[in-house]
């Protein structure tokens, strides 16, 4: 039955995308196959329970899916089965992020996470998410001089507050973390290191940046973002060596703790489409074509914070490793919200963001995340991220109107475009 309402918004919306240059950090665009795997008829199943171990009937081609997509997983990140636990079934990053509080923490335990309005995100034990009203965040932050991690400093927080468990990976970070470091600080007061890598999978993956493996014991990442997937998430998690006691004083290794805590702790059925489109996005990030783009998302970061910076703005901690940075707008007397809007006008769509100690509120913050995934997923190089800094220049300080910058980003979007 044609819905035409419906038909003419999912028109209006490829329309959209096709036509905009997208530069939000956690966007991507999903390959039309995997796209074809989550509107598949896997959408019609129950499977509520774990390969082989179901409460539902017909169940077998189910099993088969979810067991490729962990070993392909496990695979992807070079990981053993006998070391490591995948499991693909959390519906999106905040629901994995709080299976994992709900498996290792008793309520009431310390959490040590980055502030959300230094980059860290909502699900770190920020107060309004529930990992902060069940859990106690000791939050962390930067900088000042560097606008960097610095790791003594989070050595003798850690030591100060004896955090049960510390989260490393962000939302609006843009430099290098060292895991290793976060796992002396972790050793250091007996915690465990959850790293959170959602918006780092894709560079992971494909060895643009450093893996946490060895370090951590427990590692989600939703699939959406540089991972390029559907919209999903998924979990690591160390096998041997660590137990954890449940209610019942049942002793449980942190794997299979984490598993009951996605079901049936806060699960019920796992959405059987999204992991199809999760084993098909690890199928397409195991090829060396990722690995090149993975390597170019990075590149064209750094060109974006470079030709921004001889702009003139100020860009956060002097630029970036990955595939964001954080721009001062500020710097040049314009709130980041302003900002976003006026770039909006011209078809570049961003998100504001708070910078660093920002002196501003967060619905009107100093800045500006930009991120390179989705362009770089258009085939965009080095070249036209130059002529994306000076159109968003252009814009922001008035030399040319939106209207007459738009032109430009629909010709470049057009020569650029999407599979779809
Ligand atoms: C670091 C980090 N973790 C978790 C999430 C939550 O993911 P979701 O929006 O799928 O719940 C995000 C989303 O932006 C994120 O940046």
């Amino acid at each position: 039955m044609k819905d035409d309402l419906l038909h003419s918004l999912i028109q209006r919306e490829t329309i959209r995308q096709s036509e905009t240059m997208d530069l939000i950090a956690s966007e991507n665009y999903t390959s039309p196959e995997v796209l074809q795997a989550v509107g598949s008829v896997f959408s019609n199943k129950y499977a509520e329970g774990y390969p082989r171990k179901r409460y539902y009937q017909g169940n077998a081609v189910a099993d088969e899916l979810e067991e490729l997509a962990i070993s392909r997983g496990l695979t992807l990140f070079g990981l053993s089965s006998e070391e490591w636990s995948l499991n693909v079934q959390p519906y999106s990053g905040s629901p994995a992020n709080l299976a994992v509080y709900l498996a290792l923490l008793a309520p009431g335990e310390k959490v040590m996470g980055m502030q959300l309005s230094m980059g860290g995100h909502l699900t770190h034990g920020h107060k309004v998410s529930a990992t902060g009203i069940i859990w106690n965040q000791v939050p962390y932050g930067v900088s000042k001089d560097t606008e960097m991690l610095d790791y003594n400093e989070l050595m003798e927080t850690a030591k100060r507050e004896m955090p049960k468990m510390i989260i490393a990976g962000y939302t609006a970070y843009p430099r290098v973390i060292d895991w290793k470091k976060f796992r002396e600080i972790a050793d250091a007061v007996g915690a465990y290191l959850f790293v959170d890598m959602s918006h780092l999978a894709g560079l992971v993956a494909g060895d643009s940046y450093p893996s946490p493996f060895q370090y951590a014991d427990v590692v989600t990442t939703t699939t959406h973002k540089t991972l390029r997937g559907p919209r999903s998430a998924i979990i690591f998690t160390r096998k041997q060596g660590l137990k954890i006691k449940d209610q019942g004083k049942k002793l449980f290794t942190i794997a299979e703790a984490i598993d009951k805590a996605v079901f049936p702790g806060l699960q019920g059925g796992p959405h059987l489409n999204q992991i199809a489109g999760i084993a098909q996005t690890f199928f397409e990030a195991s090829t060396p074509e990722f690995k090149i783009y993975a390597a170019q998302i990075v590149k064209n970061a750094r060109a974006l914070a470079e030709a921004l910076s001889e702009l003139g703005w100020r860009i956060v901690s002097g630029g970036t490793d990955s595939h964001l940075l954080l721009v001062d707008t500020m710097s040049k007397n314009i709130g980041g919200k302003d900002a976003a809007i006026e770039l909006e006008k011209a078809n570049i769509v961003t998100n504001m963001n708070t910078i660093p100690f920002d002196p501003q509120p967060p619905m009107n913050p100093s800045g500006l995340r930009l991120g390179t995934p989705s362009c770089t997923t258009r085939g965009m190089k080095e070249k036209e991220i130059g002529l994306v800094a000076e159109y968003i220049n252009a814009v922001l300080l008035k030399t040319r109107t939106p209207e007459e910058v738009q032109k430009d980003v629909l010709a470049l979007c057009k020569k650029f475009p999407l599979l779809y």
